[in-house]
């Protein structure tokens, strides 16, 4: 196996789950750390942290494909965390002691560049190719190779690898013979591999034979409060790396409660470092990681403005109070307010005064109101 590879171990952290969820998940991560560590020395270690229904879900379905030799397809958004499963995958099937080979199919763009580096070329079959040379395949034989956004292999060296598969044989590029390998396939991709079918640039026969066991991965956004522990366990590793007792702020947990992570664990992992290497006292807060979240998914302030709709009309508080104010103070922006007057209009009936009796202000400052909401443009029908 690839000395380099520091895969093998799943345990799940156990802070802020509640006592029932986390006895069960503790349950799962043991049985796969033991299995493993009777193989592997202890320092090789994969963490695929999580315990939302969606990632103990996944995590069941990768201890049992695991365990047989068929081909994986690995589906999910960018930074969810393919790559690392797949390793999980390897680590936890009888393969472990055999390679891992990652292959970055985009890396190669050229039909015989990719066939040659997968498959081997004999002497003199292209210009350059001066002697014998194995592919990947080879190198992996008994083992895995992790075919890496499988979606963009040429489509010549889709022909070989479907053949690969069927046959469990390879032929090298300018060769007239086949040998045969003994690799399973584990890819990955975030391409639509259905709609590139549609379109031609994908063998359908490819992928039925590589979706044996299909894997779909959620993405962040869709597990829960998993995101909370990813980023204890970041955070974590980097205080015992630096020695230091760092932590996000609860104002910057809040912040970060309606973030949907368009780019998942990677995104998150880097929101963590960078908010780690800029805070220079204990708290991490907004201010060290915001400019680093993606602006254009960046949601306002969670303010509630359901919850601030409800305080005027239920609870019989001020629109002063509740709205004029944190406006003012830039604790709500324009396009909250706006939100919150077409609530109001809503449940008036279309009527500004109605709608000024319901957010409790007086008759007499009706006229204010109204001054107020013309000068800030705050009426969604303007
Ligand atoms: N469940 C998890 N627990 C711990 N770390 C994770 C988890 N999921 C992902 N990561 C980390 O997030 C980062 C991105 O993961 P990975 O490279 O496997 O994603 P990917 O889906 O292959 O992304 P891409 O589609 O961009 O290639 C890595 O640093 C990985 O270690
Ligand atoms: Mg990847």
């Amino acid at each position: 196996m690839d000395s380099d590879s520091t895969a093998n171990v799943v345990p799940f952290p156990s802070t802020k789950v509640s006592r029932e969820t986390d006895k069960t998940m503790t349950d799962v991560a043991l049985q796969v750390r033991a299995k493993s560590l009777e193989k592997w020395g202890p320092k090789q270690t994969v963490d695929l942290v999580g315990v939302s229904s969606k990632m103990r879900d996944t995590l069941d379905k990768v201890q049992k494909f695991a365990k047989f030799n068929q081909t994986i397809l690995i589906t999910g958004e960018s930074g969810v965390g393919k790559e690392l499963f797949a390793k999980a995958c390897h680590l936890m099937s009888s393969r472990i002691s055999e390679p891992f080979v990652v292959v970055n199919c985009p890396q190669y763009s050229e039909g015989n560049v990719t066939v040659s580096e997968l498959f081997g070329h004999v002497k003199g079959s292209f210009t350059g190719a001066i002697s014998d040379h194995k592919g990947l395949f080879d190198a992996a034989d008994r083992g895995a190779v992790f075919l890496d956004e499988v979606g963009d292999l040429p489509s010549t060296a889709q022909t070989m690898l479907l053949r690969a598969l069927a046959e469990k044989e390879v032929k090298p590029l300018g060769s007239t013979k086949t040998y045969s390998v003994d690799v399973r396939v584990i890819a990955a991709t975030n391409r639509p591999l259905r709609d590139m079918i549609t379109t031609g640039h994908f063998r359908q026969d490819l992928y039925f034979r590589l979706r044996y066991f299909p894997l779909d991965i959620p993405a962040l956004r869709e597990r829960d409060e998993d995101w909370k522990l990813l980023i204890s366990y970041f955070v974590d590793k980097l205080n015992q790396e630096y020695n230091l007792k760092k932590a996000f702020s609860p104002t910057s947990i809040k912040f970060l409660e309606r973030y949907p992570w368009p780019g998942n664990v990677r995104e998150l992992r880097s929101i963590v470092t960078i908010g780690f290497s800029m805070a220079e006292s204990k708290y991490i807060e907004p201010d060290h990681f915001v400019s680093e979240l993606r602006q254009a998914n960046l949601p306002g302030p969670d303010t509630g403005k359901n919850e601030l709709f409800e305080n005027m009309v239920e609870q019989g508080r001020s629109f002063w109070d509740v709205v004029h104010e944190p406006f003012l103070d830039r604790d709500l922006n324009r396009a909250q307010v706006r939100e919150i007057i077409s609530q109001g209009l809503l449940a008036a009936r279309g009527s500004y005064r109605r709608m000024s009796v319901l957010f409790n202000i007086r008759p007499d400052h009706y006229q204010k109101f109204m001054d107020f909401l013309r000068h800030h443009r705050l009426k969604p029908d303007e």
